[in-house]
C-alpha cells in the first residue's frame, strides 16, 4: 500500500508524540512509573543564585529546599523522598529557559520550582507547554496568562491593588508617579494601576521606566520633586528597590509627604537597605512577617533554625513554602505510576491548605491561588505593621485589566 506523504506525516506524529520539534508531549500511563523509581521524585528549583534577582530569588531557593527537607524529615510523600535538583539560572532568561529544558528532558523532572521575575516566567513557558511539564511561579505578578503548565501561588493586580489603590487616595491624594523596571511585570501592573486610578478619579503624574539592574535615581528623583507627586507607586524589581530607597532618604524627602507605596518591597529588600531607609513607604501583599498565625510562627522559627537567625520571611518566600505543600498534597493522591505533570496538575485544581498567612486555595478555573490581601507600613526595625487587612480571602482574577476575557480550565474564552 503505498502511504500518502500527508498521512505518514500524521502517522508519524503520533509514534513519536511528545520527541519531536513542535508537537505537545504525551504523559503515557505509566510513565510516572519511571519518574518515582527507587522511591524517589524528582524536581527541579530554579530559583537565580547570582545576579540581581539573586537578592530576593536566593530567600526562594531557601524557601523552597526548607519545604522539601521538612516533608522528606516527616516521611515524603507516600513513603517516596523529594529530590530536588537545584541550577543557577544567573538572573538571565535565556539561562533560565536553558536550565528548564535541562531539568524538564535531562533531569527528567515531574515539575520545577522557580522564578521571580515574568521576564524568567516567560523564558521558561514554552519549555513547560511543548513538554505538557508544570511550572510552579510563586511570584506576584501581571496576570494576563492562561497557561495549562503553570501553577501561580503569587499575587495578581487585583489581589495587591483593588484595595491598596483607593486606601492610598483617601489618605494622600490623588497624583501619582509610577516608576517600575523596564520590563512586562511592571508595565502591565501600571496599565491596571491606570484603570483604578481612572475610576477614582486619579491622575498619573509622570510614568517611567528604569534597566532591570538600574542604581542611579537621581534624575529619577529630581522629578519626584518637580512633579510633586501624592504617592509614588513602585514596581521596581531586585537590586534597584534598595538604590532607590536608599537614594530617596539621602535626597531628604519625606515619606510622610510624598510615600512610596510598592507591590515588591519585602522585608528581604528592606534587610539589604536598612530599616530605614525604608521606614514609613508602604506594601501591598498577601503575607507579612509579622502576621499572626501558628502556621506563620512554625514557618519563621523554622525558616530561621534552617538559614540563620538574622533571615526575614516574606511574600515571595511564603508562598515558595506552601506551593511544596500543594505539590505533596496533590501527589499524595496519585498512585506512584500515575505521577506525571498532567495528573499531578489535575490532583491540586481546588486543592486548599491552611499556609502561613491563611488559607489558600488553587482555583480550578485559572491555576491561581486565593490569597488574603494586606496593607503595610515599613517600620525602622526592618518589619511592617499591618494597617488594613482583608476579611475575606480574594479570588485570583489573572485577567482584571481585560474584563472580556477569562481564564478557563479549557482556556482563554471572550466574553
Ligand atoms: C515579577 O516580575 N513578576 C515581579
Amino acid at each position: 500500500m503505498r502511504i500518502k506523504r500527508r498521512e505518514f506525516l500524521k502517522g508519524a506524529a503520533a509514534l513519536g508524540a511528545g520527541m519531536s520539534v513542535g508537537l505537545p508531549h504525551i504523559w503515557l500511563k505509566n510513565e510516572g512509573l519511571a519518574r518515582a523509581a527507587g522511591g524517589e521524585i524528582k524536581v527541579g528549583v530554579l530559583f537565580s543564585l547570582t545576579g540581581t534577582t539573586a537578592i530576593i530569588e536566593e530567600s526562594l531557593n531557601k524557601a523552597t529546599i526548607l519545604a522539601i527537607e521538612e516533608i522528606n524529615a516527616a516521611g515524603g510523600i507516600n513513603g517516596m523522598k523529594i529530590v530536588p535538583i537545584v541550577e543557577d539560572p544567573a538572573s538571565d532568561p535565556a539561562t533560565f529557559a536553558e536550565k528548564a529544558r535541562k531539568l524538564v528532558l535531562g533531569d527528567k523532572c515531574v515539575s520545577v520550582f522557580g522564578s521571580y521575575t515574568s521576564a524568567s516566567r516567560k523564558a521558561v513557558l514554552p519549555v513547560f507547554e511543548k513538554r505538557n511539564n508544570l511550572y510552579w511561579y510563586p511570584t506576584l505578578y501581571e496576570g494576563r496568562e492562561c497557561s495549562k503548565n503553570v501553577i501561580y501561588t503569587g499575587a495578581v493586580p487585583n489581589q495587591q491593588q483593588d484595595e491598596f489603590i483607593p486606601w492610598l487616595i483617601n489618605n494622600f491624594g490623588t497624583r501619582f508617579y509610577l516608576i517600575g523596571s523596564n520590563y512586562i511585570y511592571p508595565k502591565e501592573e501600571n496599565n491596571y494601576c491606570k484603570k483604578l486610578l481612572q475610576k477614582y478619579g486619579a491622575e498619573v503624574v509622570n510614568e517611567e521606566y528604569v534597566p532591570l539592574g538600574h542604581s542611579e535615581f537621581s534624575s529619577v528623583i529630581n522629578k519626584f520633586r518637580s512633579t510633586k507627586p501624592n504617592v509614588i507607586f513602585s514596581t521596581v524589581v531586585g537590586d534597584s528597590v534598595v538604590a532607590l530607597h536608599r537614594q530617596y532618604r539621602a535626597a531628604g524627602l519625606d515619606p510622610e509627604k510624598m510615600p512610596m507605596a510598592s507591590l515588591t518591597t519585602s522585608e528581604n529588600e528592606i534587610a539589604a537597605m536598612g530599616g530605614d531607609a525604608a521606614a514609613g513607604h508602604f506594601t501591598s501583599a498577601p503575607y507579612f512577617m509579622v502576621h499572626k498565625s501558628p502556621e506563620n510562627e512554625k514557618f519563621v522559627a523554622a525558616y530561621k533554625a534552617r538559614w540563620g537567625q538574622d533571615k526575614v520571611t516574606h511574600f515571595v518566600s511564603e508562598p515558595s513554602y506552601f506551593q511544596v505543600y500543594l505539590f505533596k498534597q496533590a501527589v499524595e493522591k496519585l498512585a506512584p505510576s500515575d505521577i506525571t505533570p498532567p495528573t499531578i496538575r489535575e490532583a491540586v485544581k481546588g486543592e486548599e491548605m491552611i499556609a502561613p498567612q491563611g488559607r489558600v486555595r488553587i482555583e480550578r478555573e485559572n491555576l491561581h491561588t486565593w490569597l488574603w490581601p494586606k496593607i503595610a507600613r515599613a517600620k525602622p526595625n526592618g518589619q511592617f505593621e499591618v494597617l488594613v487587612e482583608s476579611s475575606e480571602w480574594i479570588k485570583p482574577v489573572p485577567y482584571a485589566a481585560y474584563p472580556n476575557q477569562v481564564c478557563t480550565e479549557s482556556g482563554l474564552k471572550q466574553t
